[in-house]
């Protein structure tokens, strides 16, 4: 069986990205919001739900421009239970990341939990869509609104999922996603930031690029662009984002199938949610059977990842990040599956078999 890692980038046929590649040698044009960067960003409007969508240069940077744009500078409330970047972008922006403990089903923040957390200098909540799937929403929506509180959702996963018949990209006042090469719609490098209103998306966009228009300057901004040649991967890997949703969506069934009934906790996809399957997670029930499951796969060069770990309240660098039990336990035990376009059913079945094996 050849390697198997966590997951593979689709690359689409080279000829449909060249083709792309010579309209962009003949005008020239190679960055700073070309014909392609804009192409991208009204057709990525609809997984978005609305015509507001900024191309970023990567995730991370779509976090930070969020928080800035927002005039975020106090306490933000967190999940612990996120890729390390939804932490760090707070401490970059000097900001205080204020962890809350997650729900255990959902592996997304505990709207229940949030109040407690408050303070007078707590001014927004960035919460992950774990996997792809719902955070509370309404919950969120409801404790922002009652405390005066921004919402930012970082939706690196959660391309091409809907809730309730809207993009799970178009809640909060500004979310952001990821098109890294591991995300299952990718530009390479980027990623995006939506918002709702003319004002916040001036300001996005002129932080994405130094402040300033022509020589008018308004704002201390950075390089948050993207460029033609990733703008073109965009355009082309959207032209298979349907196909690449169907194929995920027998897959997860594959696995989820396969491992009813073992004992492992699997995720749970809430009513009205139309997920983009984006990662197959598995809760082992002991992080000594992670680990005894783990050793097995490597043996034949299988590799699922430890998505999340550790608990972003364990990093060393945080000194006051207080404790997160739920987290802090998902996260020792918590695997994520490989799934990619082209893995065969048959090593989907074999990989959940040796789950199952570890799963009592
Ligand atoms: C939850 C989460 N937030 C943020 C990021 C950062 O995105 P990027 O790698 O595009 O900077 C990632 C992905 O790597 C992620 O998984």
């Amino acid at each position: 069986m050849a390697q198997v890692l966590v997951t593979r980038t689709y690359l689409p046929e080279l000829a449909e990205y060249t083709a792309l590649l010579e309209g962009i040698w003949q005008r020239g044009q190679v960055t700073n919001n070309g014909a392609l960067v804009q192409e991208l960003e009204g057709s990525l409007a609809p997984y978005h739900g609305t015509e507001q969508v900024l191309f970023a240069g990567n995730g991370t940077i779509a976090l930070q421009l969020a928080l800035r744009a927002l005039d975020i500078t106090g306490e933000v409330i967190t999940t612990p239970y996120s890729y390390v970047a939804s932490t760090t972008t707070i401490l970059w922006e000097h900001c205080t990341p204020v962890h809350v403990d997650i729900d255990p089903v959902s592996f997304c923040l505990d709207p229940a939990r949030i109040e407690a957390a408050i303070t007078p200098r707590t001014q927004a909540i960035l919460a992950t869509h774990v996997y792809g799937l719902p955070c509370d929403v309404d919950a969120i929506a409801d404790i922002a609104q009652r405390h005066g509180l921004k919402v930012i959702y970082d939706g690196a996963h959660a391309f091409g999922t809907t809730f309730r018949g809207r993009p799970l990209l178009s809640y909060g006042d500004i979310s952001t996603c990821s098109f890294h090469a591991t995300k299952i719609f990718h530009t390479v490098e980027g990623g995006s930031m939506a918002c709702h209103d003319e004002e916040t998306h001036r300001k996005l966009r002129l932080l994405r690029a130094f402040g300033h228009i022509k020589d008018d300057h308004f704002l201390a901004g950075i390089n948050g662009k993207n460029s033609e040649l990733h703008a073109a991967m965009g355009v082309v890997m959207l032209r298979h984002m349907p196909a690449i949703l169907e194929r995920r969506k027998a897959q997860w069934a594959r696995y989820a199938e396969v491992l009813d009934g073992s004992g492992v906790q699997l995720a749970r996809v809430p009513a009205g949610t139309d997920f983009n399957h984006a990662y197959f997670p598995v809760i082992m029930p002991t992080e000594a059977a992670l680990h005894a499951l783990l050793a097995e796969l490597a043996k034949e060069d299988i590799h699922p990842r430890r998505y999340f770990f550790p608990s972003l309240t364990e990093l060393p660098y945080l000194s006051a990040a207080g404790t997160c039990p739920v987290a802090e336990d998902i996260a020792r035990r918590a695997l994520c599956l490989p799934l990619y376009h082209v893995l065969e059913n048959g090593t989907i079945d074999h990989i959940a078999a040796r789950v199952r094996a570890h799963a009592r």
